[in-house]
């Protein structure tokens, strides 16, 4: 079976405090693997080290087999890179004005300025292409959270972040964003592929509504939901950039017994459905047990135990690190 997602040695340190340290950890296609641990334990800096919110301050991540995090490399090469071809252009420029024609000096200056601006422009908004090109250079600097979205990572966070004012499809509509072809030019002019486009993202974010539980909820405003909702429809917001991994931080976080247990099953439901891989943090023990192939227990920022539920949970160290003291 391939990784989805293979992470080397990480390790993230927050001045003195090492939240995470030397962790290895592989995700493999189609599984439902699970971090667990107590509060404190690195979880959530793990998370977004993944998501391309923090940079490690070692190891690296691949997804899909390309390295996508590690510690940047060679990075102040990279404004020299973007000069390079208006500095050409210019120097063009400059030999063609010693030889007295007009025409072509001030042809060669807009195209200096024009090439400039585009430097800028490819430089800021890193596109893939341009991430390819300048690893040749042996320059690297790791994904944004961006980058990783359009790779195909999906996640939600550990506190909502919901647009509270907007509706529960609206929410939806931009989580799509990503995934849209159609430019501002089209939205200007309401062109057929805008509208066709528009139509057609409706009814994908009604689907995924109503796969999470929210049909008919659509014109919802999302901060009017109740809370178990809202954790849903994050949940479909994250889906609606069509990720093939899903990361889902401390899901369960606040819900009730009954909310939780249903919850759980929607996560089932994510891999038998759509075939999605999934990341389940928890510190909650109980939630991962039933849906997770694999759980991964982190304490203090060291992976403490991996394996089966059931091999995990039997584990003397884990059973330590969550009541604090030595089994007996
Ligand atoms: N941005 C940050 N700056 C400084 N310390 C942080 C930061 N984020 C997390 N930490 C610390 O790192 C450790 C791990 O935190 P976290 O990853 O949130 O744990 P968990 O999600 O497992 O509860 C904690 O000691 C926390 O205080
Ligand atoms: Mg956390």
């Amino acid at each position: 079976m391939t990784d989805v997602l293979n992470a080397t040695k990480i390790t993230k340190r927050f001045g003195g405090l090492v939240a995470v340290h030397d962790v290895d950890f592989t995700i493999p296609e189609g599984s439902i693997v699970s971090l667990i641990g107590p509060n404190g334990a690195g979880k959530t800096t793990f998370f977004n080290i993944i998501a391309g919110i923090y940079d490690p301050t070692a190891g690296s991540i691949d997804f899909h087999g390309e390295n996508m995090i590690a510690r940047a490399r060679r990075a102040w090469l990279e404004p020299f890179l973007w000069l390079t071809p208006p500095a050409i252009l210019l120097l063009i420029t400059l030999a063609i004005s010693t030889s007295g024609n007009q025409v072509l000096t001030g042809l060669g200056i807009v195209f200096t300025i024009l090439t400039l601006l585009g430097s800028m422009v490819t430089g800021v908004s890193r596109p893939l292409a341009y991430q390819r090109a300048i690893r040749r250079f042996g320059i690297f600097r790791s994904a944004r959270p961006n980058d990783m979205v359009v790779a195909g990572l999906g996640r939600t966070f550990q506190n909502i972040r919901l647009f509270a004012n907007m509706t529960a499809m609206d929410n939806v509509l931009v989580g799509m964003h990503s995934r849209l072809k159609t430019t501002w030019i089209d939205a200007l002019l309401s062109t057929p592929r805008d509208r066709r486009e528009e139509k057609t993202s409706r009814v994908r974010a009604n689907e995924l509504l109503t796969l999470v539980g929210l049909k008919g909820r659509g014109d919802v405003v999302a901060k009017n939901l109740p809370y178990g909702d809202q954790r849903r429809l994050e949940i479909a917001r994250a889906l609606a950039s069509d990720p093939k991994l899903l990361l889902l931080d401390e899901p369960t976080a606040g819900m009730n017994p009954n909310e939780t247990a249903n919850l759980t099953r929607l996560i089932g439901r994510l891999r038998s459905e759509l075939g999605l891989t999934v990341l389940l943090i928890e510190h909650d023990m109980r939630v991962v047990m039933g849906i997770s192939d694999r759980v991964t227990v982190l304490d203090h920022g060291e992976r403490i135990a991996e394996g089966t539920p059931d091999e995990v949970r039997r584990d003397p160290k884990v059973i330590e690190a969550y009541l604090g003291t030595p089994p007996a």
